[in-house]
């Protein structure tokens, strides 16, 4: 191999000096200069992207695209480490766990809001604003704001409307154009430095060009309805107890010490103020909203410029009824002075400023019958109460179920079958029962009682506190839970074993636990309903390719209580095998970052009081790898965050060979060819896949790119 060589995968498909044409051949970068332009090319793609997306709101690309651009930037980037950049979009997807963090002081206090849910107050909030700038003889004649709204009011100040986002305050401050902090409220005189979580925010811009020495920007952090569902429903899968609300999803995830967590949860940003600035922004938070929008920062849907309390009723009215939509969790609107020189005059106390004030919308709330409690058995044997009643809307939606959290709450609550109930959703996605309405009893309504026997296997249940648990380890129903989620995406990722499959295998008796996976036949497989040769023999072969998985997939898919995806990645990469698992103690699992008190001990148990000491044997015995895959950090695996597929004859190599080498390299290996495909490996009578692949624009490599990257990559 030349020096300086790098050889990456380009999805540009001309032919490049010296090289031969054909789709065979892969894109090779001859010249420094070149792999630098098209790394630079790509960063700037990438945040043209995600300025779009989270500043405009307006998508200039779909999530495979992107991700197929980040995809090649990481490869280069890890290939070429020499053209790292500290501010990459790359580097969003979190940097190493910190072990504490760093609390500071606010240089300008962060103050909060007075709170109000009735008119009476706003009406006293214009009035008192009114004397307060009266008293100071501060109407100015020509505000910035009248100059770009014609407020000619005669009320001398306009208040500004906004959303009122519900997450989490921080402050940011950029110094000479670069992300340098980002403080947590805190107790509003020092907060936590989250910059390392902050980073990872998409839509934030980590440089500013054009920005002031200082700039402190103060904004909410939020998470969307797309990304809260998403996380609830992994959750859910995992037994870990669900978020009520994406405000607490949000804080929750702020305060683990591992970025990549914040990473993965896709936050979001709005500015709504300003804290320390070298040089005055604007006149007006108004026009201050629109430099920070010139400078990439996101900034809130503005409602309004209102010049009185019926003006702003009638505003936040108009509010109330559109902001299900928006797509994010909004509590209320924001009303302030616009003027800055207007706001300094009237100040604030100890508490909160005089020149804003929020209003809030109450949680809404819809009586409707509840008919029917059903009691779920989960993957660790817990059993759920869910109601369900009578159709009823609520905030826009349809609401049929609602969760009765745990029996401790119903018989608390004194809820019984026939009730009229009041269900809410306040910010929660999953609409909660409330309360029954007593006054509407007819005496027709029966008690709910824990169910003494498990709605699936009738084997007895057992209580503990609120919670419920069905003890039978061999229950259908969490064999069947525990298998699905084992063959999940972000597990074993076992194409084309879905639940339906899950549940014929599990009730033909043929898979009692994970490792009868690996002892399968396409005989037995025939049996079942449905099932013929061909996708017996696709079934046989995905079980077979999720050997190679490695630890942290694996850990991540054996439903060991509160172990879930992150948990599972952080002991992979602190524990090469299961051997060393195997010989951790309990406190050598509370160092970890997250883990803490209750999960430690509870993984040691697993490991060695309830069976997972033989769950490990079996799968190693089953030749299912147990050891850590490491993602991402080192020079070795310069195809981490790739996603390949190998196809047709190798000239060398065998196709399994391929493949583990792939893997080795840190690559994904997958069987077919997806909007995830970053390339394909293809060799002779490549046929299909490669007829797909030319189609679809994703870049096709042989097996002599292959070999020149293994040797690289051992250099
Ligand atoms: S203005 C002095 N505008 O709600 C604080 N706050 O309940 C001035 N919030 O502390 C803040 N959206 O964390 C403002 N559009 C918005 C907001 C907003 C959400 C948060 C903020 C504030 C809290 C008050």
């Amino acid at each position: 191999i030349r020096k300086g060589a790098a050889h990456i995968y380009s999805s540009d498909k001309s032919p490049r000096r010296g090289e031969p044409s054909g789709l065979l051949q892969p894109i090779r970068y001859d010249f420094a200069v070149e792999v630098k332009q098209r790394i630079n090319a790509l960063r700037q793609q990438i945040r043209d992207a995600d300025h779009a997306y989270y500043v405009q709101a307006d998508p200039i690309m779909g999530d495979a695209a992107y991700d197929r651009l980040l995809s090649e930037l990481m490869a280069l980037e890890r290939a070429n480490p020499e053209f790292g950049d500290p501010n990459s979009p790359t580097t969003r997807v979190g940097g190493a766990p910190l072990d504490a963090f760093r609390s500071q002081p606010h240089e300008l206090p962060m103050l909060s809001l007075e709170n109000t849910y009735v008119h009476s107050d706003l009406r006293e909030w214009f009035a008192r604003v009114q004397r307060g700038l009266e008293a100071a003889g501060a109407f100015t004649e020509s505000t910035e704001s009248n100059s770009l709204f014609s407020t000619d009011s005669g009320v001398g100040w306009t208040a500004a409307l906004e959303p009122k986002v519900d997450g989490v305050a921080v402050s940011l401050r950029w110094v000479d154009g670069a992300l340098a902090t980002a403080l947590t409220r805190g107790d509003g005189v020092r907060g936590d430095d989250i910059v390392q979580q902050v980073r990872t925010i998409r839509g934030l811009p980590l440089v500013l060009s054009g920005a002031p020495h200082i700039l402190e920007v103060r904004g909410e952090i939020f998470m969307d309805d797309q990304a809260f569902s998403r996380l609830n429903m992994t959750r859910s899968q995992s037994d870990l107890p669900l978020f009520a609300n994406a405000r607490n999803a949000t804080a929750g995830t702020l305060k683990s010490l591992d970025p990549a967590i914040a990473a993965e949860r896709r936050l979001r940003f709005v500015a709504h103020g300003l804290g320390v600035v070298s040089n005055r922004v604007a006149e007006s938070w108004s026009n201050a909203r629109l430099r920070l929008q010139g400078f990439g920062i996101p900034v809130n849907g503005p409602i309004a410029l209102v010049h009185s309390a019926e003006e702003s009723i009638a505003e936040i009215d108009r509010f109330d009824a559109l902001r299900r939509d928006l797509g994010y969790p909004t509590d209320g609107v924001v009303l302030r002075v616009d003027s800055m020189s207007q706001q300094e005059i009237l100040g604030a106390t100890t508490r909160s400023p005089r020149w804003a004030i929020a209003w809030k919308f109450a949680a809404e709330r819809a009586p409707t019958r509840l008919l029917e409690v059903e009691w779920q058995v989960g993957k660790g044997g817990t059993l759920t109460p869910r109601a369900t009643m009578e159709p009823v809307s609520l905030a826009g939606t349809t609401v049929q179920h609602a969760s009765l959290h745990n029996i401790e709450e119903i018989e608390r609550k004194d809820i019984r079958l026939g009730d009229v109930v009041l269900v809410e959703k306040a910010g929660e996605i999953i609409p909660q029962v409330v309360e029954p309405v007593l006054n509407q009893r007819t005496g027709q309504e029966r008690v709910i009682s824990a169910p003494e026997l498990c709605t699936c296997c009738s084997q007895p249940v057992s209580r503990v506190g609120p919670k419920l648990y069905c003890i039978n380890a061999s229950c259908s129903a969490q064999i069947r839970e525990r298998l699905s989620w084992f063959a999940g995406r972000d597990q074993m990722d076992i194409n084309g074993l879905g639940d339906k499959l899950v549940a014929q295998l599990v009730d033909a008796g043929f898979v009692r636990t994970f490792s009868d996976l690996w002892r399968l036949d396409v005989k037995s497989l025939l049996t079942l309903d449905k099932v013929g040769q061909k996708s017996a023999q696709a079934l046989i072969d995905a079980i077979d390719a999720a050997r190679h998985q490695g630890l942290a997939r694996v850990l991540a898919g054996l439903g060991i209580p509160q172990i879930g995806v992150v948990a599972a990645r952080v002991l992979a990469e602190h524990f090469d095998d299961h051997h060393a698992l195997l010989s951790a103690t309990a406190s050598d699992f509370e160092a970890l970052p997250d883990f803490g008190e209750i999960t430690a001990p509870l993984l040691w148990r697993w490991i060695h009081e309830q069976g997972g000491e033989h769950v490990f044997a079996e799968l190693d015995a089953l030749g299912v790898n147990l050891k850590s895959v490491r993602l991402g950090t080192s020079a070795a695996q310069p195809l981490a965050g790739c996603v390949a597929v190998v196809t047709g004859t190798l000239p060398t190599l065998g196709r399994k060979e391929a493949e583990a080498h792939l893997r080795a390299l840190g690559a994904n290996v997958t069987g077919s060819i997806s909007s995830k495909t970053t390339f394909l490996l293809a060799g002779e009578k490549a046929g299909s896949k490669l007829a797909k692949a030319q189609s679809n624009g994703v870049t096709v490599v042989d097996e002599a790119w292959l070999q020149e990257l293994l040797g690289q990559s051992k250099e």
